[in-house]
């Protein structure tokens, strides 16, 4: 199944990346357009930190080097992702609107000479994004190198949260919308706890830096406020593009990076879901948190197609320790991103700046110019894309659903939670890792969203789940699905507030169980878990006093606080079963526990060999394997077709060389 065509103007995987031609004299901008042409690129996006070259003081503009640079891409064959600047107001703005700049929560005023937006409650930021976004699309909503408008950039950083008097004032706004009354607000406070209780709208402030911890609820709202007002900001400036031009328009998230943004409602407002990736470099097997951005990125746009609007040739310089791509890791990293759904593959940034707080981050012409082997691999990396026309629009289908909520991890990362050993970033990871090892594509989903399509859904850090988000996982499982639920979840209602019943008591029908007490470990402390009777594995951090309500206790603690009460619990639940695992098992022993699951679940996983990735995508004439060898070593899959980037026929088997890559059109099977 495809989708339809957001950018007939580009033929096939888009290419290219953030262009920043300011920063060069005109004379490079000519070798440029001429090096795009040699790598393949036919996307770029400009503009992004570029307000205080277009409007130089407010309300005059200077278009002129603008112009010429389109007309000069345009001749050229590239097409533009134009950026609204909004992300760096210039030093005139701030000197005009002191005021609009962002406090922090320990009430420090963020001053000028870096980058970021000013607050998004302020009504002058507002109206001067709006009045440049409106400006550049009068001006280019017809220009025919235009295909993309890309507004703002990374929305939620490097400031998300403002503690200044206007966020403050429009967070009461906010909640007056939200609550109505006064007394609707304290119920969902709580504020009977610690004497919070509000008799004036004008004694509620934001949840700045206090004596002790902060009302959780509050803290949780003021993420949702913060969220919200970001939205509007992108909100504003979309539709002033949209009076003046008709292009799709984006705004760049960051899956792996700022969980500021809900990136499920942000995706409802964009016309295609683009996305920023950059490897973690601290992590030995970074592809998998690459895969789990991808499939997030994929996700949230319902399946279709998307951009990825950065990635990085080589080394960032942001990370503690940078650590720069080895050969081949471009392509492989590129690929896995096209293999889970996007349709374009664009960097952060053509051309190394010489100047300013990035000129150590990597570029598709690095300072090492072209003689070298980071430009080498761009170049057969455009290639390779240029080889892969008919993948565009294809689509990834998954049988498991892991949920993925925003709104929960907000409240789960607050203070004072029963151990700093649980955190939802490990759990996901911890479920999507066994996943990927055995070759299964998932999705990320909404506890509240439609589930029945999928066969499995993981559930492995779903803190705060509302009583009809509760409902909605009971009857999934309730018509046939299989639930696999990891500790700590179901602890809180949206307010932040344990549910009558006690812990997991929401989803007690679908597990047959609740949750007496937790018995958090100490520090380094393991145990082990008899399972079926027999075989001990081994889990470490966290056990909980589990009460069976129905559940069949598959697994029971040996030892720790909880010795000999249920640890793994099995639980069919009309035509499904639900599984609550309520410690953190080691990899070892979640693959024994999940080849149960799958059993269940009737998934099969694939026969890959280790470090093959291999993801298909379908289309309407034909599906694509698209594989990724992450080892040394030549690894081989099953397939018949064929492979795209050489042009050779594949009859049964592909061997991938080692660090290598393949697409293969598969031949109909039936
Ligand atoms: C972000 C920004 C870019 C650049 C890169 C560097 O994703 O959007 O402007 O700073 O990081 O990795």
């Amino acid at each position: 199944m495809t989708s339809p065509d957001p950018w007939p103007e580009i033929r096939g995987i888009a290419y290219g990346g953030d262009y920043t031609p300011e920063q060069w004299p005109k004379e490079v901008w000519r070798e440029d357009v001429a090096l795009m042409r040699e790598a393949g690129v036919n996307l770029v996006s400009v503009g992004i930190f570029a307000w205080a070259l277009i409007e130089t003081s407010e309300g005059v503009f200077d278009f002129a080097w603008l112009d010429e640079l389109l007309d000069l891409l345009h001749e050229n064959g590239i097409s533009v992702d134009l950026g609204t600047p909004t992300a760096s107001p210039p030093a005139w703005f701030f000197a005009q609107h002191p005021d609009a700049r962002v406090v922090t929560r320990d009430g420090v005023t963020l001053g000028f000479g870096a980058r970021g937006m000013a607050s998004h409650s302020s009504p002058a930021y507002r109206a001067a994004a709006v009045r440049i976004a409106s400006a550049l699309a009068e001006r280019y909503g017809d220009h025919p190198a235009v295909v993309l408008w890309h507004v703002h950039n990374e929305y939620g950083v490097p400031v998300g949260e403002d503690y200044s008097e206007q966020s403050v004032r429009a967070f009461r706004g906010w909640l007056q919308d939200r609550y109505s009354t006064l007394d609707g607000l304290n119920a969902a406070w709580g504020t009977a706890f610690w004497g919070q209780h509000y008799g004036d709208w004008d004694h509620v402030g934001a949840p700045a830096a206090a004596p002790s911890v902060v009302n959780p609820a509050q803290r949780l709202d003021f993420a949702r406020f913060t969220d919200h007002q970001l939205r509007q900001c992108f909100i504003a400036e979309r539709d002033a593009i949209r009076v003046h031009a008709s292009q799709p328009i984006t705004t760049n998230f960051m899956a792996n990076q700022s969980w500021t943004t809900d990136m499920w409602a942000w995706a409802r407002e964009v016309d295609i879901v683009s996305d920023d990736h950059y490897l973690v470099a601290a992590d030995p097997e970074g592809e998998i948190g690459l895969a789990i951005a991808a499939d997030l990125s994929r996700s949230v746009g319902g399946g279709k197609p998307w951009i990825l609007m950065e990635h990085s040739t080589s080394a960032v310089n942001w990370q503690p320790r940078n650590v720069a791509k080895r050969p081949g890791e471009l392509a492989r990293n590129s690929l896995t991103h096209l293999a889970r759904g996007a349709d374009a593959i664009l960097f952060f940034q053509w051309r190394a700046s010489r100047s300013g707080a990035e000129k150590f981050h990597s570029a598709m012409i690095p300072h090492a110019g072209t003689t070298s082997r980071v430009w080498r691999e761009v170049v057969e990396l455009g290639d390779a894309l240029g080889r892969l026309d008919e993948v565009r629009g294809s689509r990834v289908a998954a049988d498991v659903a892991v949920l993925w909520d925003f709104e929960s991890f907000w409240a789960q990362d607050l203070e004072w939670r029963p151990s700093v050993d649980v955190s939802h970033a490990e759990r996901i990871r911890s479920f999507y890792e066994r996943l990927w090892r055995d070759g299964i594509t998932v999705d990320f989903a909404l506890p509240g969203q439609d589930l029945s399509g999928y066969k499995l859904v993981v559930a492995p850090a779903q803190y705060l789940l509302s009583a009809a988000d509760a409902a909605n996982l009971t009857r999934y499982v309730a018509s046939g699905g299989t639930l696999v639920v990891s500790f700590f979840s179901a602890v809180v209602d949206e307010n932040d507030a344990v549910p009558p019943g006690g812990f997991v008591a929401p989803l007690r029908e679908a597990l047959g169980v609740v949750v007496e007490e937790f018995l958090p470990l100490r520090e380094g402390a393991r145990h082990a878990v008899q399972w079926r009777g027999a075989a001990s594995l081994l889990a470490d951090a966290w056990q909980e006093d589990v009460v069976l309500e129905g559940a069949e206790a598959v697994g029971t603690y040996l030892d720790g606080p909880g010795a000999g009460g249920a640890a793994i619990t099995r639980h069919p639940h009309g035509a499904g079963v639900g599984w609550y695992l309520s410690t953190r098992l080691d990899a070892a022993a979640l693959r024994t526990v999940m080849s149960e699951v799958y059993a269940d679940a009737g998934i099969v996983p694939a026969a890959h060999p280790e470090g093959l990735e291999v993801v298909v995508r379908r289309g309407d004439g034909a599906d694509f394997a698209v594989a990724i060898n992450h080892r040394d070593e030549p690894a081989a899959f099953a397939a018949t077709g064929v492979e795209l980037l050489t042009g050779s026929a594949v009859d049964g088997t592909l061997t991938v060389p080692g660090g290598g890559v393949a697409v293969v059109r598969l031949e109909p099977t039936s």
